[in-house]
């Protein structure tokens, strides 16, 4: 007999799971008609009872257990917005043996443990939703499972962490220091538990792993992809990025070239007339290149309460409906493999340069020769003196290796009118 109630518990309460109760309440009609049953909410665990929440609770729904939710027979969905990567992991594998369909935001948990959960999934004839994994409310696990399944992926690059966005436009556009901007994220619920997940670039790289496992059909592991973060980006590299004509992002690229997958996080130069240079503050963007249907832009609010949730919302109908038509649910990540990855030496960028040297004749020329004698090629350059002895020089290169660039800084390096190097950075055009 078809269902008519569909029961839901969350794990966890905060900005995600705060937001996705919000959308039900205020549009809870409109979602019963579109799924053809009521969702009802059942339990609710949280880590402390006592707080205060934005939203009013019935007490009675509240538990600090998360296994009165797992285990609860009641429950057809179990809504997993709880965050951490061991504790979830072993939540949603109960849940799932528990007969539970299973709706999720966790990057960390799916990057990682992804393909060993979708098998129980699959072993238990029910699935794992994850839209709000990436991109908060921008629709892109669904669109790459189904709308753009056809075609071969060719490359995948976007910026998709909200927290280093809001960051970077804070720097570029008012002028805020670092921790300022950091501070405001968080504040604003974009930034995660533990900022330095955005800040150091790995909430991008566990994106980066779950969008290319399904552009790729891959199983990606996390030391396939390269990470820089960008706590190392300064003010000064956006003004001389910007007198450059770029804007400064950290973007997320996957590509399959013959040679295998390159998968790369990093802070990037990107002409100030790129539709990214245009993203700001927590909205995403996302490129995806298909044989078939070409260049295709994803765009939205990538973090935050109600975005997240709307997500959230969208995978627990989905759930729901499979649950009111008994449809057999298909893991299709259950058919990725493995694939070469390309090792970043020998990946191709551009880059920025910035250093100090000694304010004296022949300084431009050692640096064309150690970059030449790599057979660099220098595109652009800027001398300004800092004070009488020393001069600030930025430079941006042609296309070169990982490997050939880095032996030409061994040399720079070793230079005695050389006196730092303040900042390497990667350019796309
Ligand atoms: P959050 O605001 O810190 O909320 C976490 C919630 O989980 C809180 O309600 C907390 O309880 C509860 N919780 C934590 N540990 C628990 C435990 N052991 N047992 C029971 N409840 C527990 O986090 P969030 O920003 O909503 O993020 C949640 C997940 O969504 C994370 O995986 C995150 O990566 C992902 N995500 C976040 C965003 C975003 O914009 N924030 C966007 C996309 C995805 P208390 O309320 O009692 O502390
Ligand atoms: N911390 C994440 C971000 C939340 O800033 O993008 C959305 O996944």
């Amino acid at each position: 007999m078809q269902k008519n109630v569909i029961k839901i518990g969350f794990l966890g309460l905060g900005t995600v799971g705060g937001g996705a109760l919000q959308i039900l309440r205020q549009n809870g009609e409109e979602i019963s008609r579109k799924v053809g049953a009521e969702i009802e909410v059942k339990r609710i665990a949280v880590r402390d009872l006592k707080k205060a929440r934005a939203l009013e609770v019935d007490a009675a729904l509240l538990t600090d257990q998360v296994e009165h939710v797992v285990s609860d027979p009641e429950i057809d969905i179990v809504v997993e917005v709880m965050g951490g990567v061991e504790q979830a992991r072993f939540a949603i594998e109960q849940a799932l043996e528990n007969g539970k369909f299973v709706v999720t935001a966790n990057k960390d948990l799916m990057a990682q443990y992804g393909q060993q959960l979708l098998a129980v999934a699959k072993k238990q004839k029910k699935n794992i939703f994850y839209e709000a994994s990436v991109g908060g409310g921008i629709p892109l696990i669904r669109p790459l499972k189904h709308c753009l399944a056809a075609n071969r992926i060719k490359k995948i690059m976007g910026i998709i962490n909200g927290t280093t966005n809001y960051i970077l436009t804070q720097m570029s556009k008012e002028g805020k220091e670092y921790e300022t901007a950091l501070a405001e994220a968080q504040a604003k619920g974009f930034a995660e538990a533990d900022p330095s997940n955005d800040v150091d670039g790995w909430d991008a790289a566990y994106k980066l792993n779950i969008l290319a496992g399904l552009s790729f059909s891959g199983i990606i592991a996390m030391n396939d992809i390269y990470v820089e973060g960008v706590s190392k980006v300064k003010l000064r590299d956006i003004l001389y990025a910007q007198e450059l004509g770029y804007a400064v992002k950290l973007l997320a690229i996957g590509e399959e070239s013959e040679a295998g997958l390159k998968l790369r996080v990093h802070p990037t130069l990107i002409p100030q007339n790129h539709p990214l240079a245009a993203v700001e503050n927590e909205f995403n963007a996302i490129f995806v290149e298909g044989d078939a249907v070409g260049e295709v832009m994803f765009y939205g609010r990538g973090a935050g309460s109600l975005p997240t949730g709307s997500a959230i919302c969208a995978d627990i109908m989905d759930a729901a409906r499979a649950i009111k038509n008994e449809i057999q649910n298909c893991v299709i990540e259950a058919n990725f493999a493995a694939k070469k990855v390309v090792p970043m030496e020998e990946q191709v960028s551009r880059f920025y340069l910035r250093l100090k040297a000694k304010n004296e004749p022949g300084v431009f020329a050692k640096l064309a020769t150690a970059f030449g004698n790599e057979r660099v090629s220098l595109d652009m350059i800027i001398q300004k003196r800092s004070d009488e002895q020393t001069a600030e020089i930025v430079l941006v290169t042609n296309d070169v290796s990982e490997g050939s660039f880095n032996q030409a800084m061994d040399k720079i390096r070793e230079m005695p009118s050389i006196q730092s190097i303040n900042s390497v950075l990667r350019v796309v055009e």
